[in-house]
């Protein structure tokens, strides 16, 4: 039997009001995480997963500079599509804004804001993707759980409750904003109603599987980093952590370019046509490096 196929989501609209003056005339997502626009982490993301063809959802007013920046994906590869939320009304609506390009295939959602690093991401990413039916969610330890969504774990790390911004946080581990589900997404985004502040909670589609028993939960360890973006403080740690890593190793974090090359979806020559409008910038001259290594 054919394994049902992947589709990506990239969630990034809203209006960004945590980091006012800076989004008052750019997307967040498009804002720089040192030398690249934040999309390129949660893109390279889905790519690393094999995921090849992505939806991006945002603004009316920022949806065109999305469609700039990433054109149609061909250039890496990708497929990529473009559609609006007129209103940031959930999280949970991009089910229902995107049930046309979803079709038959199961769905990664990550948030456009989301930056992940580290040791056995891609296993993560494939053990997600192996599973057919139901949802796969991540948990990361943090300082400040009450922020984001957290999950309740048994004694077998298996999850007993989610809830979202909790006053009391039943535990130390907040819900990334990394979600794959089965077909059956759409329908429960659907069914679901908005919450008190107004909004399709991504939260309510993670506790319906949960009621089914179909939520599996993964924790990511200390050899991951789930970066936070959300304030000018964390933004600016962001791009330093992202600074110090590649400068070390000489090696870059999220680099669309070099993913697209590294996993076979563009040859050489195609890489070399991407190297020449960026051949006077540190981040041409490493793409052209990689095209001479051995
Ligand atoms: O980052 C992980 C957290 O993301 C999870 O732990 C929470 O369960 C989840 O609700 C979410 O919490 P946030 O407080 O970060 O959600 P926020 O409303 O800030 O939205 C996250 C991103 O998605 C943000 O960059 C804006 C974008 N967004 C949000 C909404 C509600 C949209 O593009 N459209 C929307 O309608």
């Amino acid at each position: 039997m054919a394994s049902i196929p992947w589709k990506g989501i990239i969630l990034a609209g809203g209006s960004g009001t945590r980091l006012h003056p800076l989004t008052l005339g750019l997307s967040k997502q498009l804002m720089p995480v040192y030398d690249k626009p934040m999309l390129y982490y949660p893109l390279s993301v889905l790519m690393l997963a094999g995921i090849r063809d992505v939806c991006i959802i945002s603004t009316p007013r920022d949806l065109p500079l999305f469609q700039a920046v990433l054109g149609d994906g061909k250039q890496w590869g990708c497929r990529f599509t473009f559609t609006e939320q007129a209103r940031p009304e959930g999280i949970a609506q991009a089910f229902l804004l995107t049930r046309d390009f979803i079709g038959d295939s199961n769905t990664c959602l990550i948030l456009g804001d989301n930056i992940f690093f580290g040791q056995g991401l891609t296993e993560a990413l494939q053990r997600a993707m192996g599973h057919e039916s139901g949802a796969t969610v991540f948990g990361y330890h943090v300082s400040d759980p009450e922020r984001y969504g957290v999950m309740e774990l048994d004694g077998e790390k298996r999850v007993v409750s989610i809830e979202e911004k909790p006053v009391k946080p039943k535990s130390g581990y907040a819900v990334t904003g990394l979600y794959f589900y089965d077909n059956q997404v759409a329908d429960i985004a659907a069914s679901i109603r908005p919450s008190a502040r107004g909004e399709l909670e991504i939260t309510d589609v993670n506790q319906a599987y949960l009621q089914e028993g179909r939520l599996r939960a993964e924790l990511f360890g200390r050899g991951i980093a789930w970066l936070d973006t959300g304030t000018h403080d964390a933004l600016l740690a962001a791009g330093s952590f992202v600074q110090t890593v590649e400068a070390r190793q000489a090696l870059k974090i999220s680099c669309p370019e070099e993913i697209a090359w590294r996993k076979g979806y563009i040859s050489d020559a195609q890489l070399s046509d991407l190297i020449r409008p960026l051949a006077k910038t540190g981040y041409g001259r490493y793409l052209a490096a990689l095209l001479e290594k051995p």
